[in-house]
């Protein structure tokens, strides 16, 4: 007698088996197949990745077709995250009519889906996650860092996308060390299970204002748990790896995923500069100290330094008022003992 956790596992293999099939095999899979294909994904892709297609009713058709649907396995399906149940009490296909990207645990064990819609709408999800189940801890899951994990530890370093379509975007250009943290909002949980295998990081979230912003949140929060080598790759013209493939090439991408390698610093002076005037004294003091407040967790005194020279020359300040400042601040953000 199976537990309940391993039901639950065989079903969502059994679910992604079967989306994988109507998506590839079937002509209630065609139309998203063709949008797939023009993003850029192509049938090997298709295959490794076993994306999928869920038209309504299929899945539950299937697994009630499987006979012996009594109380038990009724009550899984209700709890699975596969479906949604109506007032009425009646089961309905939670991802319907939407391309279904697998989410697999460290061990490369199917937990969840993500289903994207194949046409934008306003009030309407672009994409649907599972919900939070036995087996599908949200919070601790990279898309990808089953994959991913060898090629991590080859290179020593990962990098880390927010989406899905960035994560194969890189994978198609032979970028094979990405994972996506699925969203904007990092957690310490998954910064754990990158730093049980590499200390190098480089985030490479969308080029848009809340991906810059969501960098400087995963840096704080890398720097806040753990030594790591950090690094920030910014696309140009707000673009996200996806798109930035779709408008200079795999190549390109390739180039800028391995060369343009930003430290935090130089993130941050980027960071704060926008939407200020640093013409104006009082725009210049905020950014000063802004950048100052950062200088302080660079323990390293040459980096320290660098930075240090730059503010003095740019702003005309004395250095020596500046490493003053710098003092007051590492006062104010020391430990109170
Ligand atoms: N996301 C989500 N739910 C949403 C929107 C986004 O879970 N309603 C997650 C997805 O993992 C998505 C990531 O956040 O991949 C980044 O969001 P966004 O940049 O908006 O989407 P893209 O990844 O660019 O999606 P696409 O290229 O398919 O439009
Ligand atoms: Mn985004
Ligand atoms: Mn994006
Ligand atoms: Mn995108
Ligand atoms: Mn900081």
């Amino acid at each position: 007698n199976q537990s309940k956790v391993g039901k639950l596992r065989d079903l969502y293999s059994k679910a992604a088996e079967l989306y994988h099939h109507i998506l590839i095999n079937t002509k209630l899979g065609e139309q998203a197949f063709d949008y797939l294909q023009k993003r850029g994904l192509t049938l090997d892709l298709i295959n490794e990745f076993e994306i999928g297609f869920a038209p309504e009713k299929s899945l539950l058709e299937a697994v009630l077709k499987g006979n012996d649907t009594d109380e038990n396995n009724y009550q899984l399906l209700r709890k699975s995250g596969l479906f949604v149940e109506w007032q009425d009490g009646s089961l309905h296909e939670r991802f319907s009519d939407r391309i279904v990207f697998p989410i697999r645990d460290a061990n490369g064990q199917i937990v969840a889906f993500s289903g994207r819609v194949l046409s934008v709408k306003p009030d309407v999800p672009k994409y649907l996650n599972s919900p939070e189940t036995e087996i599908f801890n949200k919070r601790t899951i990279l898309f990808n860092f089953d994959k991913a994990k060898a090629e991590i530890r080859l290179k020593k370093h990962v990098i880390l996308f927010e989406g899905f379509m960035d994560v194969l975007a890189a994978y198609r250009a032979g970028i094979k060390n990405g994972v996506a943290s699925m969203g904007t909002s990092l957690t310490n949980e998954q910064i754990y299970q990158l730093q049980r295998i590499t200390s190098e990081i480089y985030i490479c979230y969308d080029g848009d204002e809340p991906g810059q912003h969501a960098t400087k949140r995963a840096l704080e929060l890398f720097e806040s748990l753990g030594k790591f080598t950090m690094g920030v790759i910014t696309l140009p013209d707000k673009l996200d790896p996806d798109e930035f493939i779709g408008k200079y090439g795999a190549q390109e991408l390739v180039q800028v995923l391995q060369k343009q390698r930003e430290s935090p610093l130089d993130f941050y002076m980027r960071f704060y500069e926008q939407g200020k005037n640093l013409t104006n004294e009082n725009a210049q003091l905020t950014y000063v100290s802004e950048i100052l407040n950062e200088l302080v967790s660079v323990s390293d005194p040459i980096e320290r330094d660098i930075y240090l020279n730059r503010l003095s020359q740019r702003f005309g300040i004395d250095k020596l008022n500046l490493e003053a400042q710098l003092k007051t601040e590492q006062h104010k953000q020391a430990p109170l003992v």
